[in-house]
């Protein structure tokens, strides 16, 4: 099944979980990638649905074996699995990385964060910054003006942000945020 056939039907069935109106665009899967390169070592990618922003980051030349990738959606993960034989691919919350990761470079996220309640959008990204090592980043896209996080949450989890990326050749337009620990700024 083609890649768009297979998201529009689980976003039929799934809208909250996927809570985007297209896959992301090859425009914005390079922006989401332009940090990344082989010297990243690990990287961890949440919510990959498709895997748009996972052909991404293996075109920055992060090499499969260090690609590791969260999602809860049974039916992403068999095409996952089938279309990236040589990575990572947990059928599993984001969140629960904490389990499987660490010295991670950078975590790459195509989560809907802004839909989600407050309590699991801080679980997720404090858990990304748990299995960063120093100097990894958190790459973010949203569709909004802003960061997907307040910033409240932002200061909570002691993290600073810069935005990376406008991507107009996406449905819709996306912006790309990269967040790091505020120390290491
Ligand atoms: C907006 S879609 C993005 C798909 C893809 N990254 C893209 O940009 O085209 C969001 C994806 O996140 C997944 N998802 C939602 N909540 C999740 C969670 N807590 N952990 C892992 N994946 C999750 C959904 O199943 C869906 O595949």
């Amino acid at each position: 099944m083609s890649d768009t056939l297979l998201f529009f039907r689980q976003l039929v069935s799934r809208p909250v979980e996927i809570s985007a109106i297209a896959p992301s665009s090859r425009y914005l899967a390079r922006a989401m990638a332009k940090e990344l390169g082989p010297q990243t070592g690990r990287v961890v990618e949440f919510g990959p649905g498709t895997g748009r922003l996972t052909q991404g980051i293996l075109n920055a030349g992060v090499a499969p074996k260090d690609l590791s990738v969260y999602e809860m959606n049974p039916d992403f993960v068999s095409h996952l699995k089938g279309k990236f034989p040589g990575i990572a691919v947990h059928l599993a919350p984001a969140q629960t990385c904490v389990d499987h990761e660490k010295d991670v470079g950078a975590v790459v996220s195509g989560l809907p964060l802004l839909s989600m309640p407050e309590a699991l959008r801080m679980e997720i990204v404090a858990a990304a910054f748990k299995i960063l090592r120093p100097g990894g980043i958190y790459v973010q896209f949203t569709y909004g003006p802003r960061p997907a996080m307040t910033d409240a949450e932002i200061d909570a989890l002691g993290l600073t942000w810069k935005k990376t990326a406008f991507v107009a050749l996406n449905l819709p337009p996306a912006r790309v945020h990269t967040f790091r620990r505020k120390a290491e700024r």
